[in-house]
């Protein structure tokens, strides 16, 4: 069931079989699943139709678990990166690692290529992923100003002043952890918050505060997904970033 949520995106529906149902026609080469994976028999359903099988993992473990249950290619998403993170076999978050010391344990643990996720956001970048032995690099922090996305102006004003605050990995936005840039909901609620309703309901809860201060033109409830590395981020086109990275990648 995919609650409002309309301010985090547009949907946190489940991987159930009616969304698989729903997919198939269209056959999407690649399909990438978060937060862990749905159950056996619908990985291997999307398997059937072709698709190579992306997913994220935070640690060593959750890449092992992903390589036993079919997953073509793992992203090793680091520490560093910006909104929700990919873990799943815990909830603690001292079991997660930076982009540095996760990429190349993982590459070792596993056989499936690896991409490198947290952090990357120019060539040097995305050179030092490969020298790490990861395939490619995911990258989502430097694309949020570009005008292909769809990123809200509160969200992109702060996004163009990123340097003057820290960044925090928090539940209280989703229920879920995901790091952004540091405002008043971030540093009066949490940034981990028992309280928090399970994710994504999370959301839900802060909904009204977030709209009444949003009409007054305040980021101060807004989830401001960020990475530690937001100098990449820059109103220029995608096609652009992505060119100035994969110059990295050669
Ligand atoms: C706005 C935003 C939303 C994100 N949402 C999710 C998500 O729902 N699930 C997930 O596994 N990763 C999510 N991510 C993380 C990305 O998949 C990717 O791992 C991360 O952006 C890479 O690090 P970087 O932000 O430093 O480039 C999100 C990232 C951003 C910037």
């Amino acid at each position: 069931v995919a609650p409002s949520s309309a301010a985090d995106g547009p949907s946190r529906a489940p991987f159930t079989a009616e969304i698989a149902e729903l997919i198939e026609p269209f056959a999407p080469p690649v399909v990438s699943f978060h937060f862990g994976l749905p159950a056996p028999a619908l990985v291997q359903r999307v398997k059937g139709w072709g698709a190579k099988v992306l997913s994220s993992a935070t640690t060593v473990e959750e890449a092992r678990q992903l390589e036993a249950r079919g997953v073509d290619v793992i992203i090793a998403q680091g520490l560093e990166a910006g909104g929700h993170r990919g873990m799943f076999l815990t909830e603690d978050l001292d079991t997660q690692l930076g982009t540095l010391a996760l990429v190349p344990q993982i590459v070792a643990a596993v056989r499936v290529p690896v991409v490198a996720a947290g952090g990357i956001a120019d060539a040097a970048g995305a050179a030092a992923a490969r020298a790490l032995g990861a395939v490619a690099v995911q990258v989502g922090t430097a694309y949020l100003l570009c005008p292909e996305a769809t990123t809200r102006p509160l969200h992109r004003a702060a996004l163009a002043r990123a340097a003057e605050r820290p960044t925090a990995v928090t539940n209280v936005f989703s229920g879920r952890p995901a790091r952004g840039l540091v405002n008043r909901a971030i540093a009066e609620l949490g940034p981990m918050s028992p309280l928090a309703p399970p994710f994504p309901l999370a959301a839900d809860g802060v909904a009204p505060l977030r709209a009444a201060a949003e009409r007054q033109g305040s980021d101060a409830f807004t989830s401001l997904w960020c990475g530690q590395n937001p100098s990449g981020c820059k109103a220029v086109p995608a096609a652009e970033i992505t060119r100035a990275i994969a110059a990295g990648l050669v």
